[in-house]
């Protein structure tokens, strides 16, 4: 069983469908850990819901992004965990992790990568007035959204459709996509 880290910093729904995925026998995991850097995120409501541990932090009481995944690392190899998938978490991933998990730290990301890195992708399609959206699915480097593509899906933005309407349909989309594309993954 491929034991994984769920980072996330906001509502976690994404976290959520990897959670159920796993429960319902689809996705073969186990998340051993949850990492969180907001103290009233939602997530961490999920993750005591499903009895899974959560490691808190609060960048701003550490010396620098070293110092805090120092001991996410710690952390980490505590539970022997082999991925990290980050689903919403809203920092960019440091040498300490990059180097401990090469090629092991994915990324969900709104939008069809190259375009739309970085905050709000959806806002920035939509002002863009792009008529094609979708979800990448891609593995994590140093930069913001730019690491090597795994899986996307793209869907037909229609003339009816206003920011909440687009917004469900990415998570439909990236609920489903996401546990789909690591059972592929972890496989190999
Ligand atoms: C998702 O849209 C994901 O693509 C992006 O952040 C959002 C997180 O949503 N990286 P949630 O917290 O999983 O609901």
């Amino acid at each position: 069983m491929t034991k994984i880290a769920l980072f996330a910093s906001g509502n976690g729904s994404n976290a959520q469908a990897i959670i159920d995925a796993i429960e319902r026998k689809e996705l073969h995991a186990q998340v051993a850990l949850i990492v969180c850097d907001r103290q009233e995120a939602y997530v961490k409501k999920r993750a005591e819901a499903s009895g899974i541990e959560v490691f808190s932090f609060e960048a701003k009481s550490f010396n620098g992004k070293d110092q805090y995944e120092k001991l996410i690392l710690e952390k980490l190899r505590e539970k022997e965990v082999e991925w990290l998938i980050l689903a919403g978490y809203m920092r960019l991933i440091g040498t300490v992790l990059l180097t401990e998990f090469e090629n092991k730290i994915v990324n969900i990301h709104p939008s069809l990568l190259p375009a739309f890195p970085g905050k709000d992708a959806v806002g920035q399609a939509m002002d863009y007035g792009v008529k094609v959206m979708g979800v990448t699915v891609h593995y994590v480097d140093a930069g913001m959204d730019t690491g090597p593509i795994i899986a996307q899906q793209a869907f037909s933005v229609k003339e009816q459709m206003n920011l909440d309407h687009i917004q469900k349909q990415i998570h439909r989309i990236e609920h489903q996509l996401y546990p789909k594309t690591l059972q592929k993954l972890f496989k190999y």
